[in-house]
Order: C-alpha cells, then sequence, then structure tokens
C-alpha cells in the first residue's frame, strides 16, 4: 500500500472512478459479465480507465468479464489506449493460430474471417499454447444486421458441470491436439507459424513444447499435449481449459465433417484432440463437455461502440453466425506461462 501525497492522490481518483461509472451483472440468473456504463453523458472510457486501474481490475476479478458500453463511440486507435490503460500492455502475436485473421499494427486484429453462416464454439484463447493471454479485449466498430453475439461461458461453472468421472480422466491425461497441415485442408503452416522458413518452425515447435513431423508433399503433423483444468494464476480457482472438445472430430460442423473424413479417413482430419495419453476421447464425451458449456452460455447483442474485457482464464468465448457485416477487433494481453 503507498502512503503519503501519492495515495491521497489515488484514494481521490479511485472514489471518482465509481463516481463516473456504475456496473452490474448484464443478466439475473447465475453468473453474468459486468456491464459497466457512465452515469452521466461524456465520459471519457479511455481517461476514466487510466485513473482507475486497480477499480478495473477489482471488478473483472468480481464479474469476470466486462462490458463497456456507453461512452463515446471508440476507434480502433482507442482500443490500443483502452488495453494499455487496463492491462500491462503486452500484446500477443496470432501464431499457432487456427482460423485466418488480418492484423491491423499495434497487435490489434481483426475477429476471425470463419465463415458467417457458422457458429464458433465456446472456448479460452489459447489451451494449447504454452504461453496464453489473461486478457482479451473485443472491440465492436459494426455490429450484424443479425446475430454475431460473441457468447460467453464462466468455465469454473462448466467445470462444476461435469461428472466426476470425466473431470478425473482429463485431469489425470490432459488432452492432446493433433492437427495436420498441407494436407489440401485448413490453413497451411506457412500461415499458421507466420513464415516459409521449416527451420522456424522447428525452432518455434521445440519453444512451445509441439512434437512435429514433416511428411511427403510439404506436409506437417504437430502434436501438443496439455493439462485439461488448470487454476486461475489470481484466484486459484479451477477452471476447465482445453479444446478437448471444440477440435475433436465429432465437433466438426455438418455436412463438411462427414465429407472430409470420408475423403481424410479419420487418422488424417485436420485437426483432432485425444486424451493426453493417445487414448481416444469417447464422443459421449464430448457431448458432455458441449452441453456444460451450452447450460453455461450467455449471449447479448452487440452495439457499435462496446468493448469486451473477458478473463481469458475464467471465461470461454465463441461467435454466433450472423448476417450483414460485422466488424469486431480483438487484442489479446498478458501472455501467461502454463
Ligand atoms: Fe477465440
Amino acid at each position: 500500500m503507498r502512503t503519503g501525497p501519492g495515495a491521497v492522490k489515488r484514494r481521490a481518483l479511485q472514489s471518482s472512478a465509481s463516481d463516473l461509472v456504475e456496473c452490474r451483472p448484464l443478466g439475473t440468473e447465475g453468473w453474468w459479465p459486468g456491464l459497466v456504463t457512465p452515469k452521466a453523458a461524456g465520459v471519457d472510457l479511455v481517461g476514466w480507465a487510466q485513473t482507475s486501474r486497480d477499480h478495473v481490475a477489482a471488478l473483472l476479478a468480481r464479474h469476470k468479464a466486462l462490458l463497456f458500453r456507453g461512452f463515446d463511440r471508440q476507434s480502433a486507435d482507442q482500443l490500443s489506449d483502452f488495453v494499455a490503460a487496463t492491462s500491462d500492455n503486452s500484446l500477443l502475436d496470432y501464431k499457432d493460430r487456427t482460423t485466418p485473421r488480418e492484423a491491423l499494427g499495434k497487435k490489434l486484429y481483426t475477429s476471425t474471417s470463419y465463415p458467417a453462416d457458422r457458429r464458433i464454439e465456446l472456448h479460452n484463447e489459447g489451451t494449447y499454447w504454452r504461453r496464453w493471454p489473461l486478457k482479451l479485449y473485443f472491440a465492436c466498430g459494426v455490429a450484424a444486421e443479425s446475430g454475431g453475439e460473441t457468447p460467453l461461458a464462466n468455465v469454473a461453472r462448466v467445470l462444476d458441470r461435469l461428472s466426476p468421472q470425466t473431470v478425473a480422466r482429463f485431469e489425470e491425461a490432459g488432452f492432446t491436439l493433433v492437427r495436420r497441415f498441407n494436407d489440401g485442408f485448413g490453413l497451411p503452416w506457412q500461415e499458421v507459424f507466420q513464415t516459409e522458413d521449416r527451420a522456424e518452425v522447428e525452432a518455434f515447435c521445440r519453444e512451445n513444447a509441439i512434437a512435429f513431423e514433416w511428411g511427403e508433399d510439404d506436409r506437417l503433423a504437430t502434436r501438443q499435449t496439455r493439462p485439461a483444468i488448470r487454476r486461475h494464476p489470481a484466484s486459484g480457482e479451477r477452471v476447465w481449459f482445453n479444446h478437448a472438445a471444440f477440435f475433436h472430430v465429432s465437433a466438426y460442423a455438418g455436412p463438411d465433417r462427414d465429407a472430409l473424413e470420408a475423403e481424410l479417413g479419420s487418422d488424417r482430419m485436420p485437426y483432432a484432440t485425444t486424451f493426453g495419453d493417445g487414448s481416444e476421447i469417447p464422443v459421449a464425451v464430448v457431448e458432455e463437455v458441449l452441453a456444460a458449456y451450452h447450460a453455461e452460455e450467455r449471449r447479448f447483442p452487440w452495439e457499435a461502440g462496446d468493448i469486451l474485457l473477458v478473463d481469458n482464464m475464467s471465461v470461454a468465448h465463441g461467435r454466433q453466425p450472423y448476417t450483414g457485416e460485422r466488424r469486431t477487433l480483438v487484442a489479446m494481453a498478458e501472455p501467461h506461462d502454463g
């Protein structure tokens, strides 16, 4: 705790922090993100955040995700300033990516350009990376004509919904993500690793505890095994934090999956997951996990100018199908080593 004149000033700023904005849960039942709104017109979100770091941190610890709404319309530039004001401002790159996206400089990205008519299932960012972001930011520039929500789910509650057998199995074995590149489907390794140089890919894999194997015709297979349940570094809470269901072969969207599987065979799919000991995850277990996510899912429509700050280890996110233009900026901050 600081003392002296600085502390007085700090306290004064903190009291003004809650004078200017208010925060309440966005919904009524169970867990919901906190909705942060200005108490009067003309509150500058970035300016407020710059003098309210501790207040924002406390709100995030309590609500696990915060939707900032009703402030002046935010631009991409203001998002970087907001990120700087509310994090340690060390941003992550999208390496080892699974979907295409566009970099806008300053480590801001468009949200994935995954087809608009598909839903993206709930997931936490980077569970199969060795270093993942503790904070995610989404800024809505243009809200979709219909749909396009970013569903959220509290993953401590997801974990609570799973059977003791499922939890024990994953706790003991973890999960493995197997990826196959340049087999005619999915992103080429050159885009995923953002290099044309095999040696760079290998160095990245070694650094990140990813096993790799080159095949004929520029093919590459990688395998990364991680815990499926982790403890939140700040709260100590146990959280469901993995892509075991997300990348399981049974979770591929509809007709494409059958065509892919028929053409490739289930052992050559671009993504697959197993338990960490290599044994198959039964489809019934994947369904159990997806049902737990869905039961905890919370959705709200985007409004242009919204900024959503998510505690990535506490809250999973996804994307609903949409129509019309949808423009969302994304940033990942505060890398954490697993
Ligand atoms: Fe994501």
